[in-house]
């Protein structure tokens, strides 16, 4: 593999024209929870952190440039208003949010700089929501192939 191929796959930033990969996005303290969708597949269902069970749950795409949190191979995606505290849902990829996956956080590329999606708490319990937290006190999330 390409090294500078391999250093944008370490920064989490996926390089065109590589398919975009699926993964299992984990909060860096906990490699064995997941973020996942936590019921059926529709708008307003929760975004929770929850055990690496049910990839079907829990298999995204992080693509590149201005674009989503997709839930692979569905039109699903992840929404957080900028709003600290918000809890993430699941919304038509038309509506989700922009993210950048930078220094291991998932930042919201919105109004407001500098709000990330969180694990509230460092609390790895299931079902635990996935929030919007300021960046600086913001969970660090790791992807591995799903
Ligand atoms: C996984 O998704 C299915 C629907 O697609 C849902 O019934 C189930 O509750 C989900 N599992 C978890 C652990 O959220
Ligand atoms: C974030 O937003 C800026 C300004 O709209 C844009 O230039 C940049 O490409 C966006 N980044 C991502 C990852 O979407
Ligand atoms: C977020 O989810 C938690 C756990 O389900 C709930 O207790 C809390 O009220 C929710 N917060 C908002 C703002 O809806
Ligand atoms: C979260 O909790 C885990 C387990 O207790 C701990 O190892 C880790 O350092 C904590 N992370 C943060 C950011 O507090």
């Amino acid at each position: 593999m390409h090294i500078s191929i391999l250093a944008s796959i370490v920064a989490g930033v996926f390089a065109s024209p590589m398919a975009t990969p699926a993964v299992q996005i984990h909060p860096s303290s906990y490699p064995g929870k997941c973020i996942d969708v936590h019921g059926e597949f529709k708008i307003g269902t929760p975004i929770v952190s929850w055990d690496c069970t049910t990839p079907a749950n829990q298999t995204w795409m992080v693509l590149r440039g201005a674009t989503h949190i997709v839930v692979a191979n569905k039109d699903f995606c992840i929404y957080a208003e900028e709003s600290v505290g918000y809890n993430a849902t699941l919304v038509r990829c038309a509506q989700g949010q922009v993210f950048d996956y930078r220094y291991n956080r998932l930042m919201i590329n919105g109004t407001y700089p500098g709000l990330c999606l969180d694990l509230p708490g460092n609390d790895s319990q299931n079902g635990n929501p996935i929030t919007v937290a300021d960046c600086n006190d913001a969970t660090s999330w790791l992807t591995t192939p799903a």
